[in-house]
């Protein structure tokens, strides 16, 4: 049979789509399971079998035996799922347009060319382990895992970049420098030992001084929507809401997460606020979605605030809704895989190796 075209989805009503869904995930029962990334909206939300963040989500994906794994996330999370599960098991991308505008930030040319860039001033491989944020296509992964380096996530950073340097003196990150330096800074690295190589200039930009006394070399990659985040949102805060709590995601810049009273992950961020006092007031730092829910969920409890005066949205995890997940759960019903993410052999091997290792590091 045909795949069922999608456009049969696009102009149903929510309680039809709901409907469906709920009764396609009956008809898969235990043949699927529904990952959730906590940025998606409400409307995909409340059909997870397991929410998280991206390293609580590739834990559960290294658990599961099921056969179909929909991930309602963005493109690197299903491909992270895909090396962590069986060639018998398909993970699936209720919308290929998904991606993650960060992670293509850096591709594998300016990648390698850095590489070899650096092997001209010291001994890249025995000097820097490359570490990249998982926010990053296999390629990248597969990249860090042959020259001995890892993944890393935002709830465990910290401990990777220790991991890195207990090998070699130095780490170049990728691709998002915020992460890198506010990670950095905690672990006390001085800014100087911190610059950014920016892959458009030759030598990153850098000179071989600055290289020679760099600790960490941070890509110049970043997220355009915690990005959107700034000082000035905080100073608001406090100025209007005396004893307000901050808590922002480490993909904001230095200046805000040096502004904020507490910084983590989009788990760590739910945690936090959902077992602070009855009270209390918080102002959230990252995507809009999980901001909507907390408030909701702490509604008559705390006062929850979003940061910034503007929408900051993420546009590709938005792209993941209601039509595009029935869709994929009614083919996947009728015995028809679409969508499905699938590493490429050449990059396997040591993009697995990289995630296994990060996996391995977070568990000691
Ligand atoms: P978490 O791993 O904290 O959920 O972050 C993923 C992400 O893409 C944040 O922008
Ligand atoms: Fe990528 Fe930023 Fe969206 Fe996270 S919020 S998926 S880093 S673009």
């Amino acid at each position: 049979a045909e795949p069922i075209p999608f456009d049969a989805y696009k102009d149903l009503a929510p309680e039809d789509l709901h409907l469906r869904i709920r009764r396609a995930k009956e008809t898969l029962k235990d043949r699927l399971v529904l990952l959730v990334h906590n940025y998606q909206r409400d409307e995909v939300w409340q059909h997870a079998d397991f929410t998280g963040d991206s390293l609580k989500l590739s834990q559960q994906a290294a658990r599961e035996a099921k056969p179909f794994i929909v991930f309602c996330g963005v493109h690197f999370m299903a491909e992270a799922a895909d090396l962590l599960t069986g060639p018998d098991q398909a993970v699936i991308l209720p919308d290929l347009a998904a991606g993650c505008s960060m992670a293509d930030m850096a591709e594998g040319e300016s990648v390698e060319r850095a590489w070899q860039e650096l092997a001209t001033v010291l001994d890249a491989d025995k000097e820097i382990t490359p570490v990249t944020y998982i926010n990053s296509s296999a390629e990248l992964k597969a990249f860090c895992g042959a020259r001995g380096g890892t993944v890393c996530t935002s709830s465990n950073a910290a401990k990777v970049l220790a991991w890195a340097f207990a090998r070699r003196p130095k780490a170049l990150f990728f691709p998002d420098q915020h992460l890198g330096r506010n990670t950095g800074k905690r672990m006390g690295i001085p800014l100087e030992q911190m610059p950014l190589w920016d892959p458009a200039e030759p030598l990153g930009g850098l000179t071989p001084e600055a290289i020679g006394e760099a600790r960490i070399l941070l890509w110049k990659g970043f997220c355009s929507v915690h990005q959107m985040f700034r000082p000035q949102h905080i100073a608001y805060f406090r100025r209007e809401h005396p004893g307000i709590h901050i808590i922002v995601h480490p993909e904001c810049a230095m200046e805000v997460v040096d502004l904020a009273d507490e910084v983590g992950s989009t788990e760590t961020i739910i945690r936090t606020v959902r077992n602070a006092p009855e009270g209390t007031l918080w102002a959230v730092g990252t995507e809009i979605n999980l901001v909507n829910r907390l408030k909701e969920e702490c509604r008559g409890k705390k006062q929850v605030y979003f940061l910034c005066p503007t929408v900051c949205l993420c546009s590709t995890m938005f792209r993941i809704d209601a039509p595009h997940l029935c869709w994929a759960l009614e083919n996947l019903a009728e015995g028809q895989v679409v969508n499905r993410i699938v590493v490429p052999d050449e990059h396997r091997h040591w993009a697995r190796t990289a995630i296994d290792r990060m996996l391995e590091i977070s568990r000691s």
